[in-house]
């Protein structure tokens, strides 16, 4: 079968090699020339990493367009419209669009599959499956076990993208309909990777960590319940299990970016040393939306919020969080 990955970063390519470990073509799109020279020289973008000989790269989008109907959206979330929007000027097929990135839009607190179904015409949409789970690319792309999750409102077709990724040697794909918990179980957990860095950065232990990680969840909880998803959801593989591997782990993104700023360095500092995608921070921007607009408590994230907006120092985050008033654990 051949697939188009656009966005040939970390991701992207990583899961290119998979495909090709199962047997499928690919094709990756990326406006990073730098990327998609690598790519074809076989060498990981960004990892040390030799690739198999068949992955190649354009920085043609119409390439990928005419290569395959079956797209990987493996861009940071903030570029996912406009890459939408070329898309469908170019498309002429009925096509399935396959998102691996984690994240809402921070303007319009739309998840990616919304995006989607605004911005490819109906005539051209076959359907829409997100895969996500917890998953280091860097584990993958040295082929370490990893469990993920296919979610579509479309049971066959989460199966079908459940086959096309699973293979014997170490990735094995578990299918879900409740596409709402998983798309923002995935783009919650990098907002409390950034708290749990954050705990980290201040000097804090790993109590503090256990406690942002359980109290996580707990947020992760509250927002899919209140977007429409289900409560178990949160509680598989794409909630506390993407949670427990991004908010406990200094290979992530999310977490050294946390880190940063524990130590007190200014957001426009860390956006500049760290080129590649950190989605948490913006997430955390969307999420502090969407409490106030859906009247949802978040209070870590909205405190982290407070930090980032540079209305709080890390200092007084803490005893803003312990002041409030003390209640029971029980739901
Ligand atoms: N890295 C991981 O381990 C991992 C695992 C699971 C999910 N994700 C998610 O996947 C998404 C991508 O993450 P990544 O780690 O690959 O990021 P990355 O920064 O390494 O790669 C993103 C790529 O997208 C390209 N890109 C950006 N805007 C584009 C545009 N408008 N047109 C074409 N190409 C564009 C960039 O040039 C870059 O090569 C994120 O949402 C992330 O949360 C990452």
């Amino acid at each position: 079968m051949k697939l188009g990955i656009i966005g040939g970063g970390a991701w992207g390519t990583t899961l290119g090699q998979t495909l090709i470990d199962n047997g499928h073509e690919v094709l990756i799109y990326d406006f990073n020339i730098h990327a998609v020279n690598k790519i074809n020289q076989h060498l990981h973008p960004f990892f040390d990493t030799v690739l198999p000989e068949s992955e190649k790269a354009t920085s043609n989008l119409k390439d990928v367009i005419d290569f395959a109907n079956y797209y990987i959206l493996s861009v940071p979330t903030k570029a996912v419209r406009s890459v939408l929007k070329e898309m469908n000027a170019l498309i002429n097929k009925k096509s399935t669009f396959i998102n691996v990135s984690k994240g809402i839009e921070p303007e319009t607190l739309k998840r990616v599959s919304e995006i989607v179904e605004e911005e490819i015409s109906k005539e051209h949409l076959n359907g829409f499956v997100v895969l996500t789970g917890p998953s280091h690319a860097e584990e993958v792309i040295i082929r370490q076990l990893t469990l993920l999750v296919s979610s579509s409102k479309d049971l066959g077709l989460a199966q079908e993208v459940q086959k096309i990724f699973s293979n014997d040697q170490y990735l094995r794909v578990y299918t879900s309909t409740d596409l709402i918990g998983c798309e923002f179980g995935g783009a919650v957990k990098n907002a409390i990777a950034v708290i749990s860095g954050a705990c980290t950065g201040m000097g804090l232990g790993e109590n503090a960590r256990a406690a942002v990680i359980t109290r996580g969840i707990i947020e992760i909880v509250r927002v899919v319940e209140m977007m429409g998803g289900k409560r178990d959801t949160a509680f598989g593989l794409t909630g506390i299990g993407d949670l427990i591997v991004t908010a406990s782990s200094e290979n992530s993104r999310n977490f050294k970016a946390g880190k940063k700023i524990g130590q007190g360095m200014p957001i426009d500092q860390i956006y500049a040393e760290q080129k590649q995608t950190i989605e948490g921070i913006r997430t955390i921007e969307a999420l502090h939306q969407l409490s106030k607009v859906y009247h949802i408590d978040l209070p870590m994230i909205n405190v982290a919020y407070e930090i980032i907006q540079n209305k709080l120092t890390v200092e007084e985050a803490l005893p803003k969080l312990l002041s409030r008033d003390l209640k029971s654990e029980d739901f």
